[in-house]
């Protein structure tokens, strides 16, 4: 199993078949999809069905979500990572993304904010991104709090689905996690 990252608590790792249902966990859990367009996976096939597409991903663009395991526990934690994004969002398509998803329980630990600063390195030095862009719910005061700490910029707001979302932006020269508070 390919490790692409290890930061001081969080193991980034590929997601593989075997996490289908450590994603199902994750994914039809209503809290978790409050600002995801509350529509909460319902069976173990679309939880197989994200893999292969996440895995599909990585052989053809050689980037894709990151499982995310918590170095003390062992535990699936959830995921995070840059992604290219082919669907047209707020006037961009092919654009590079970053996201983060965890149950719950791991919420609150500052592990958004790690696993995040671990996928800005990788993006811009490994990939040789020059941007990567983000999005959240207004009302995300979680991911609107990580983008925040990151020092992204916030662009303008638009409309996804009908959910008012910000539109965030860092630019490679501009990413430095020593700048971070
Ligand atoms: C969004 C999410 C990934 C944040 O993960 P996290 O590990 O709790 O985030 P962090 O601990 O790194 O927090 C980063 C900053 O945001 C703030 N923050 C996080 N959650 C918050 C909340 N619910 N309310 C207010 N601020 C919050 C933190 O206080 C922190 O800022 P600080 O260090 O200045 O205090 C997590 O809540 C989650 O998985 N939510 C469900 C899925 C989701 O909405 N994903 C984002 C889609 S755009």
């Amino acid at each position: 199993m390919k490790v692409f990252v290890e930061t001081e608590r969080l193991i980034l790792r590929e997601l593989v078949d075997k996490d289908a249902s450590a994603i199902f966990e994750l994914d039809s859990d209503p809290l978790v999809h409050t600002y995801l367009g509350n529509n909460p996976m319902q069976t173990m096939k679309q939880s197989k069905e994200v893999i292969e597409f996440v895995r599909k991903q990585y052989s053809e663009n050689g980037i894709g979500r990151w499982a995310t395991i918590e170095k003390e526990s062992g535990d699936f934690i959830g995921w995070t990572g840059l992604k290219v994004e082919d669907k047209l969002t707020n006037g961009h398509v092919n654009y590079n993304d970053l996201g983060f998803r965890f149950k719950p329980k791991y919420w609150g630990k500052g592990y958004a904010t790690e696993s995040a600063i671990a996928c800005l390195d990788y993006g811009f030095d490994v990939l040789g991104w020059e941007k990567i862009y983000g999005a959240a719910d207004v009302d995300n005061l979680g991911s609107n709090g990580v983008f925040r700490k990151l020092n992204f910029s916030l662009i303008n707001t638009f409309h996804y689905d009908n959910i008012k979302c910000n539109w965030y932006e860092m630019i490679k020269k501009d990413w430095s996690r020593m700048n971070l508070d």
